[in-house]
């Protein structure tokens, strides 16, 4: 993950492109919009009210940073499911300039814009598996699972 700078985006769950959705971000709107979007396919799937939150927090700070660093990106959504695992995985994208220190940016606190510096390693807190791909002028992925918690 962090330090070379250079990872898969692989996350322990298999991928497909059922029940996705993508989302591009250019505007304040849209980040209201994937956080909504966000909880209503993370309900639908029956995450708990709490995970619920938990997801529409992490996709709102992932899709702030796009606005303010890159201008413009995407997000995608996918519900995962393998036996009886079930997850959410959110795809970030941009093309904007990149994160030259991956460790760095994941620290609390660091911030190239004056801010609090909490959104990224806040985000990796909140979820299961967090992955980071970025280098300078290849723009940045960020990919993030959440796992539903079994009813038991
Ligand atoms: N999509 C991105 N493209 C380029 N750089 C980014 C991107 N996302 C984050 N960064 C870099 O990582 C740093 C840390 O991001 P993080 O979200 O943790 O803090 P912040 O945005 O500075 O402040 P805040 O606490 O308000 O989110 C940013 O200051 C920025 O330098
Ligand atoms: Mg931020």
């Amino acid at each position: 993950m962090a330090g070379d700078g250079r990872t898969s985006g692989g996350m322990t769950m298999p991928r497909g492109t059922e029940n996705g959705r993508r989302l591009e971000i250019t505007s304040d709107k849209d980040v209201v919009s994937a956080r909504q979007v966000g909880r209503e396919l993370a309900a639908g799937f029956g995450f708990s009210p709490g995970d619920q939150t938990v997801i529409a927090a992490a996709i709102s700070e992932i899709a702030r940073n796009i606005l303010m660093y890159a201008r413009r990106g995407e997000l995608s959504f996918e519900l995962v499911s393998e036996g009886p695992r079930r997850g959410m995985i959110i795809v970030a994208r941009d093309d904007g300039p990149g994160i030259p220190d991956i460790a760095r940016a994941l620290m609390d606190g660091f911030s190239t814009s004056g801010g609090l510096g909490l959104g990224l390693p806040g985000a990796r807190r909140l979820m299961d598996e967090f992955d980071i791909d970025s280098g300078i002028g290849s723009g940045t992925t960020i990919t993030m699972l959440k796992l539903k918690r079994p009813v038991r």
